[in-house]
């Protein structure tokens, strides 16, 4: 799989790739919530190695590598029951972002779900993110509620596959 103008390759990580994958996490979050989220709620870093680890046990994550480094990063959280993905951690680093590596890395993510008979498409994202909400929409997912946090209104998106 190729980002635009940069060559790479998405493979599902493992235990051995939390550590960079939370760095990627914090790195990306930082850069782009710091001025979104009110101060005294705003979190950094936003995730441990730790917890990438924990949520690892439930959910299957996918990188996106550049000669060897992970440089983004997404995960599917299957809910057989309900037959939906819910879609969590999708993050680029700052350095890469608008070359078609998050596109891509849905896409993979997408291609999953169905493997595993699921039939949405579910996540949630801040409701003042507008670079996601587009990001989103032009994968087809649309908006399908609103949840109020402490400070800011989150948005609801899904989509069907
Ligand atoms: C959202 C995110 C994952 C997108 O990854 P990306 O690799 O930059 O996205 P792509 O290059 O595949 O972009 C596809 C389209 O999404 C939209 N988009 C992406 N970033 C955007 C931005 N900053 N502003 C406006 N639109 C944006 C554009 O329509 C873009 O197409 P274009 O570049 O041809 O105009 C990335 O910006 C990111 O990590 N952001 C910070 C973390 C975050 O908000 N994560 C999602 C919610 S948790």
């Amino acid at each position: 799989m190729m980002g635009r103008g940069i060559k790479g390759r998405i493979r599902r990580a493992g235990i051995g790739d939390a550590d960079d994958i939370a760095h990627v996490i914090n790195e990306s979050n930082y850069h782009a919530y710091k001025d979104v989220i009110p101060k005294g709620f705003f979190k950094h870093p936003v995730v441990s190695r730790d917890e990438v680890l924990e949520d690892m046990r439930r959910m299957e994550f996918y990188v996106y590598e550049v000669r060897g480094e992970i440089v983004g990063v997404a995960a599917l959280h299957p809910r057989y029951s309900e037959g939906v993905g819910v879609v969590r951690w999708v993050y680029v680093h700052p350095r890469y972002q608008r070359r078609g590596i998050g596109t891509a890395l849905m896409r993979r993510i997408e291609e999953r779900a169905r493997e595993l008979g699921l039939r949405r498409l579910r996540l949630v994202t801040h409701g003042e993110a507008y670079w996601a909400i587009r990001f989103y929409e032009k994968l087809g997912f649309k908006i399908v509620g609103y949840v109020e946090r402490a400070a800011w209104r989150d948005v609801l998106m899904e989509k069907s596959i």
